[in-house]
């Protein structure tokens, strides 16, 4: 079609690692530009050599967990009866009359055997899925979310408009049973790509105040009923009807209840809120998680890139300000979004507490329309990459979290009160407030090779890049834990609490998620092009490889199976990359018969508990994907492909059905590739005309569980 924009060529387009400038600018603000924010001379390398594991007794990776973990599987974790959080949210919180679990099929929910033919490494413009499965779009950028919501005007958008419809950058996805045909799907809206969004864009100078209160409606948050289509693994959203839970949350308007001992502290006071106890908006949510109460966490990460006005903020916060990555030299840092125009509070000189409240995990209920959004202070304030939750075997609820930067922190929270089971409203009630008390701690790894580790990835001669460690508390309640910070200052600026007390620093820490079924942990170190490099940290056993491009998977299993433990083991089940590098490791699976992988970030498992892995950015050269792989039993590391995004994109958010009939992905940035415009794009992806982010489901084309 003559009227069909040409694709913008890939050749000669700027990247940043395995990125794409556009990618580093608009996500992160060229996070990778600037100096690591993390200065702390604390602990990085194998400083103590763990004579506790034995070497004799770890054969591969596989072997630790089987040893340390024997505490018979799934039936002793509360709540894991069903195989997903959605489908344990339903078991556990029919927080609606008709909310029922995803009821397994006659045919149940497959034997977990991963035999798709797997999609071969990649560049098309396209969604690829493997032989026997479909796909379609569910729900894209400027669809209608709110009912009645006006209709996508791509040359006339307002700010109005783009608040009732899909915002932009979709990242996490969780999908919340509402009976058996019927669901919620609640989606993240991270960051915007502002030349991608507004035909002739040239810079964000030129943008009108009306414009950046778009790109302000087009972050946060969107919940949308879905249907079943005729008895498939397909979804789609309901088109008409009352659809009450239809909703959008956003960075401008949507107000946020402060929870937890930081809420009402000095640090979270602003001018606009004397008190501390509500914020205004969300910003570049990324992952998240679905709690077993029925509610979505979503982690707020590079909110640091919105301010502005850092060098004429306090000299006294200026080093805070400073270790979340806030410029404090320049009044507009490089590539900043200047929202001070829209919105003053942007302008950390006028308002230099409105940055202390960002970067917190926030949980919002989807099956109530009306509630109020509320940011847990008790998990800490960082780049939250997402949370999730397991119920422990001592009934206190557990919520792991990654902080998404280099040399950053692993962290887990437990709750104070134990998790209520039952259908009650009363449970419900009780669970809604199990995140705002409990103790924070922060990772530390020792190590079972330290010795022999070189950054070159080489397997040390025990056969595992593995170890013990303990989880050092940082906060309980009020009490802190950590010398000359109170409570409140701990948690509102976790990061210095962590480098008091000597945390592993690792190579991006993504999502961090328990598997239902065995309650082992697993960590997505997403890559680290500095480690090792200038005077950096070197590589350490649980970050093995110096200039980190492809990332690595890292196992951990608590002691006696508690997720409330403060002792774990750990080790490396996957170290990505092309399986014909030596530095790459599968579990000890026969590395020819793996597919390549590169830059792991969101973690998922299917309801027959196999470990779901997308990427962002991969740096083998194909398009980023979501890959899938036993974790458990003789084909643990049999790594495979299921489907591929289409140019530009990322594969965010997976997310498996508790039925195992649907799979679905948010492709995220599709033709954010550098020179690429509306009237330029370099994907054509959705729709065959501009390229637009949408969440997609796949499903199997003869109803069989997805996988097998
Ligand atoms: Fe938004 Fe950590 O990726
Ligand atoms: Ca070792
Ligand atoms: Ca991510």
């Amino acid at each position: 079609m003559s009227d069909r924009p040409r694709l913008l060529p890939l050749l000669g387009s700027i990247r940043h690692g395995s990125r794409d400038a556009m990618t580093c600018l608009y996500r992160c603000g060229n996070a990778c530009d600037h100096p690591v924010p993390n200065t702390s001379d604390n602990t990085y390398f194998g400083d103590l050599v763990d004579s506790e594991v034995s070497r004799r007794g770890v054969v591969r990776a596989g072997t630790v967990g089987a040893l340390v973990l024997g505490f018979g599987g799934a039936g002793a974790l509360a709540g894991s009866g069903t195989a997903s959080a959605a489908a344990s949210a339903a078991a556990s919180a029919p927080v609606t009359p008709k909310a029922t679990e995803f009821a397994a099929p006659a045919g149940g929910v497959g034997d977990g055997k991963l035999t798709f033919k797997p999609v071969p490494p990649n560049t098309l413009d396209s969604f690829i899925v493997p032989n026997g499965y479909d796909h379609s779009v569910v729900i894209r950028w400027g669809d209608e979310v709110v009912p009645g919501a006006p209709t996508f005007k791509l040359h006339k958008q307002t700010a109005r408009a783009q608040a009732q419809q899909f915002g932009y950058n979709n990242d996490f996805v969780g999908v919340l049973p509402l009976g058996r045909n019927r669901s919620l799907l609640v989606v993240n809206h991270e960051y915007t790509d502002e030349n991608l969004m507004f035909p002739g864009f040239t810079d964000v100078d030129s943008l009108s105040v009306e414009q950046l209160k778009v790109a302000m409606a087009a972050h946060g948050m969107s919940v949308v009923e879905l249907e079943r289509v005729q008895g498939t693994g397909e979804w789609r959203p309901v088109k008409s009807g009352k659809r009450q839970y239809n909703r959008r949350v956003t960075a401008s308007k949507t107000k946020f209840e402060l929870t937890g001992p930081a809420a009402g502290s000095d640090w979270l006071k602003t001018a606009a809120d004397p008190k501390g106890r509500t914020a205004i908006g969300t910003l570049n949510n990324c992952a998240g998680g679905v709690t077993p109460w029925g509610t979505v966490l979503s982690g707020e990460e590079n909110f640091n890139q919105y301010f502005v006005g850092g060098d004429g903020a306090p000299e006294e916060l200026k080093p805070k300000l400073a270790r979340y990555g806030i410029n404090t030299t320049d009044r507009y840092p490089g590539g900043n979004r200047k929202w001070d125009r829209a919105d003053e509070r942007f302008d950390l000189t006028q308002h230099p507490h409105e940055a202390h409240r960002f970067g917190w995990v926030v949980e919002i209920d989807p099956y109530d329309p009306e509630s109020r959004p509320r940011k847990h202070t008790a998990l800490g304030r960082f780049k939250h990459e997402g949370a999730n939750v397991i119920v422990a075997k001592s009934g206190h609820v557990v919520a792991y979290m990654g902080d998404d930067e280099r040399f950053d922190y692993l962290y887990k929270f437990v709750s104070e009160k134990k998790f209520k089971k039952g259908n009650s409203w009363r449970s419900r009630e009780h669970n809604l407030t199990l995140l705002e008390s409990g103790t924070l701690y922060v990772a530390k790894l020792n190590y079972t090779s330290a010795d022999e580790i070189d950054g070159s990835g080489e397997l040390p001669s025990d056969g595992a890049f593995n170890g013990r460690g303990r989880w050092i508390k940082l906060v309980s309640g009020t009490r802190s834990y950590v010398e000359g910070m109170t409570a409140d200052e701990v948690l509102t600026f976790t990061r210095l609490a962590a480098d008091q007390v000597g945390a592993t620093k690792m190579d991006r820490p993504e999502d961090v998620e328990a598997s239902l079924h065995t309650g082992k942990v697993y960590v997505a170190l997403t890559n680290n092009s500095r480690r090792g490099v200038d005077s950096n940290p070197k590589a350490d056993e649980a970050n093995p490889r110096n200039a980190n491009r492809h990332g690595h998977v890292l196992e951990l299993v608590e002691k006696h199976g508690d997720n409330s433990a403060e002792k774990f083991t750990w080790s490396l089940p996957i170290v990505a990359g092309d399986p014909a590098d030596p530095s790459t490791y599968f579990a000890g699976y026969d590395k020819t018969k793996v597919s390549p992988i590169s830059c792991p970030d969101n973690l998922a498992f299917d309801a027959t508990g196999n470990l779901w892995i997308s990427t962002d950015g991969n740096g083998l050269g194909s398009n980023d994907g979501l890959f899938a792989t036993p974790i458990e039993g003789p084909e643990r590391g049999h790594l495979k492909q299921f489907l591929t995004v289409p140019t530009g994109a990322e594969t965010c958010g997976p997310f498996i059905t508790g039925d195992n009939r649907s799979v679905f992905v948010a492709v995220q940035h599709p033709g954010e590739v550098s020179g690429a415009s509306v009237e330029n794009p370099a994907s054509n992806w959705p729709d065959g005309d501009y390229a637009k982010p949408g969440v997609v489901v796949t499903w199997r084309l003869d109803g069989g569980p997805i996988g097998s």
